[in-house]
């Protein structure tokens, strides 16, 4: 397991003498495994990100669907990425604090931590904070003496949005949250109209590809939605909602593979893990696709121009053509052979 590095500052909190110490019961928005968590007495993590919720299961700790109602006495969030997501989730755990509970936040400096704690300051009227790792944990306590004006408006900054003119919703924090991403765009206006049978969307996100093929091609049987961030996933089914077909959404770790015999795979393979650019995860996306089709099957990828995915391909003894590309994105279409 690789070290979260806010994640170590937080549990440092709760091992000083001057912290909090250990609560009696918790629950852990954005939940990463900790080994000192193992000895939590109740503690419930909550985690979209399908590759940390399996490690968190793995771990043997008690994890939800859902973000759970009720009250709690500590609720510790890790956020992700995006500044609405994080205050949505400052707001979603100040919620479910009891009267006198604390929120414990740990975020990397690198990710504005500085900043957000002086939103919490204000927004909570207290707060204290270490610095570790280049990452900064802080935690406020729920006194009566709090401005819920600021929580409320937090709060909204994490419910379904539009992105304005195109009728799709999506929510923060999910992949192109506000717009639709060029790449996958490029792919849509590049698609053959004669795709059928089953098809598959490898990283389907809030579902504009799979929306897309499904409008260009009427020959398809079914489609498989495979996505990570279960978020996303729920904004796909309601984009999708409007198509009379068979639509299957799979919360999933793709790099752990997927089903096999389809005619079809489409896919913009992520390649970044958190903040770090990550060229193995799409060259696995490639892979998975590869184990995926049928034979004859084909693969319609869109990628950054500087990804080396053509070896790849070759690698895989994928025959391959690019079929397009502009100043940042390139098409490669490809066709398993054996
Ligand atoms: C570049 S985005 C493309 C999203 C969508 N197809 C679109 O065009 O808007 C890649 C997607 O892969 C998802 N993802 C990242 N890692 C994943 C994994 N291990 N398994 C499945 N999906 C993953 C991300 O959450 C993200 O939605």
């Amino acid at each position: 397991m690789a070290m979260n590095a806010a994640l170590e500052a937080m549990m440092l909190l709760f091992s000083g003498v001057d912290g909090p110490g250990m609560p009696e019961r918790a629950v852990f928005l954005g939940a990463r495994v900790h080994r000192d968590l193992s000895n939590w007495p109740d503690l419930v993590g909550w985690q979209p990100f399908k590759p940390a919720a399996d490690e968190w299961d793995r771990a043997g700790l008690r994890r939800v669907e859902d973000v759970p109602d009720g009250l709690w006495p500590v609720v510790l969030v890790l956020p992700g990425k995006s500044r609405d997501e994080t205050l949505a989730w400052f707001a979603m755990a100040w919620e479910r604090l009891e009267p006198g509970g604390r929120l414990v936040v740990a975020m990397p400096n690198t990710a504005g931590a500085g900043r957000f704690e002086k939103e919490l300051a204000q927004a909570a009227g207290n707060i204290e904070s270490i610095q570790k790792h280049k990452c900064r944990a802080f935690h406020a306590v729920k006194h009566a003496a709090h401005d819920s004006a600021i929580f409320q408006s937090w709060k909204s900054l994490g419910g379904i949005r539009e992105i304005p003119g195109t009728g799709f919703v999506t929510t923060a924090g999910i992949f192109s949250a506000d717009h639709i991403d060029p790449g996958s765009r490029l792919l849509a206006e590049h698609l053959p109209a004669n795709v059928r049978g089953r098809v598959a969307d490898l990283g389907a996100g809030w579902g504009y590809l799979t929306d897309a093929v499904l409008r260009r091609c009427s020959g398809i049987e079914s489609i498989d939605l495979y996505e990570a961030d279960s978020r996303a996933l729920a904004c796909a089914e309601r984009n999708l909602a409007g198509h009379a077909r068979d639509i299957r959404y799979r919360w999933t770790d793709v790099t752990a593979g997927v089903a096999d015999g389809y005619d079809a795979i489409l896919s913009n393979p992520p390649f970044h893990t958190g903040q770090v650019t990550d060229v193995d995860l799409g060259q696995t996306f490639l892979r998975v696709a590869a184990e995926g089709l049928r034979r004859g099957g084909r693969l319609m990828v869109v990628a950054n121009r500087q990804l080396p995915y053509e070896g790849t391909l070759e690698s895989l003894h994928m025959a391959w053509r690019k079929v397009a590309e502009d100043s940042t994105y390139k098409l490669l279409f490809a066709e398993k052979r054996r």
